[in-house]
């Protein structure tokens, strides 16, 4: 810890940092303790873990003086926060206008059947986890869905299939 920051620390008060885990600490020393960093720490958050733990809510409950219950409804609002662990991919069907009459709900309906899943959820086996979004900015390619933010356009069913199928293949390879 450089001096600056442990002065950061000492003027912030942050005396949740000793009982968060290790990157909680660390970003109560790089952000001061002001309700709009909020939405910045719990990026850096669901970057580093894939999800919003509870220990990580009750230290920035705790860091910036927000109500557990607040936190809760920021993390719910936000698409890109998530409460569980998600899969080691991630299918996003893109379910706006453009996508949608150019029929993405036959896309998610098949990937649902397929994963066995719904939209928000993730297989028992901590591969795949399924959601909904709204135009990722791909409309000319409509309809859309993403694996890991990679964009698949033009899809159809057979495509996802296919995807999918390649995916799994990959991960049996590699056992
Ligand atoms: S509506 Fe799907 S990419 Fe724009």
């Amino acid at each position: 810890m450089t001096e600056n920051q442990s002065k950061v620390n000492e003027n912030n008060q942050c005396n949740v940092c000793n009982t968060v885990t290790p990157f909680i600490k660390e970003l109560c020393q790089t952000y001061l303790p002001q309700k709009d960093n909020l939405i910045s720490m719990l990026n850096e958050v669901q970057e580093k873990f894939g999800y919003i733990p509870v220990e990580a809510q009750k230290g920035l409950s705790e860091y910036l003086q927000i109500p557990m219950a607040e936190i809760y409804g920021v993390i719910t609002f936000y698409s890109r926060f998530t409460l569980e662990p998600k899969g080691k991919y991630t299918i996003s069907v893109c379910l706006g206008t453009a996508c949608f009459v150019k029929g993405s709900q036959k896309i998610m309906d098949r990937l649902t059947q397929k994963l066995g899943i719904e939209a928000g959820q993730t297989t028992e086996d901590g591969l795949f986890s399924i959601d909904e979004t709204r135009c990722v900015g791909a409309c000319g390619l409509a309809p859309v869905f993403t694996v890991n933010g990679e964009v698949h356009g033009r899809a159809t069913v057979k495509m996802l299939d296919e995807v999918i199928d390649q995916l799994l293949a990959e991960e049996k390879a590699s056992q």
